[in-house]
């Protein structure tokens, strides 16, 4: 896995301190509220395990399985969900977890249908990643680890045709790996 890596983003420490203090700031707005957590799975699996447990409240921890359809490293704005049903929101504080944030489109359907079938007390968005590129969707982020360039990276839960989401770091993935795989299947978040 190693040899196809361009270069190193974030280091592991580099990211549990940021992690250390994204929990610090969640912790604060989150303070005596009633907090359900929804980990947009599986790409932000890594990140939620180590986030939450810097988070010192009593929350709930829901997650939900998401695929977007992709054409190589680019998210063709197909979103399904696995479960049929979303988890019971209503009236809860709701703060989804994504690894991140790119066109906006999957983070924009998820919101879209918590919205749609419950009524949460309130919605925000934590990402590890946020792209700076020009998004197909607007969408914000409450909560960012580290915003990057329109590079397609892998690593600490992220992945690359469901590879590569083990390695403790976030890093580049070299072009070779890519460049010529016209794969579209379906790639679990
Ligand atoms: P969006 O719908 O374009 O915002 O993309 C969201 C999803 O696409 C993320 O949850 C990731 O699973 C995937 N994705 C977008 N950019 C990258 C990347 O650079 N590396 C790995 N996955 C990515
Ligand atoms: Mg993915």
């Amino acid at each position: 896995m190693l040899e196809d890596v361009e270069r190193i983003l974030f280091h592991e420490q580099t990211i549990l301190s940021r992690l250390d203090e994204l929990a610090r700031d969640i912790t604060e707005v989150y303070r005596g509220q009633e907090l359900t957590v929804i980990a947009v799975l599986n790409g932000s699996l890594i990140f939620a395990a180590d986030l939450l447990r810097r988070i010192p409240l009593p929350l709930k921890l829901d997650c939900l399985g998401v695929a977007s359809y992709h054409g190589g490293t680019e998210s063709t704005g197909v979103v399904t969900f696995d479960q049929v049903s979303i988890p019971d929101i209503a009236g809860r504080h709701v703060l989804v977890i994504d690894d991140i944030l790119d066109s906006g489109r999957t983070l924009h359907a998820i919101c879209a249908r918590l919205r749609s079938e419950a009524q949460p007390a309130s919605l925000r968005i934590c990402v590890l990643l946020r792209k700076r590129v020009v998004r197909a969707q607007a969408m914000e982020a409450d909560f960012v680890g580290f915003d990057i360039d329109g590079e397609f990276v892998i690593g600490y839960g992220l992945d690359y045709q469901e590879r590569y989401r083990n390695l403790p770091f976030v890093g580049v993935l070299k072009r070779e790996v890519f460049e010529g795989s016209l794969a579209s299947a379906p790639d679990k978040e």
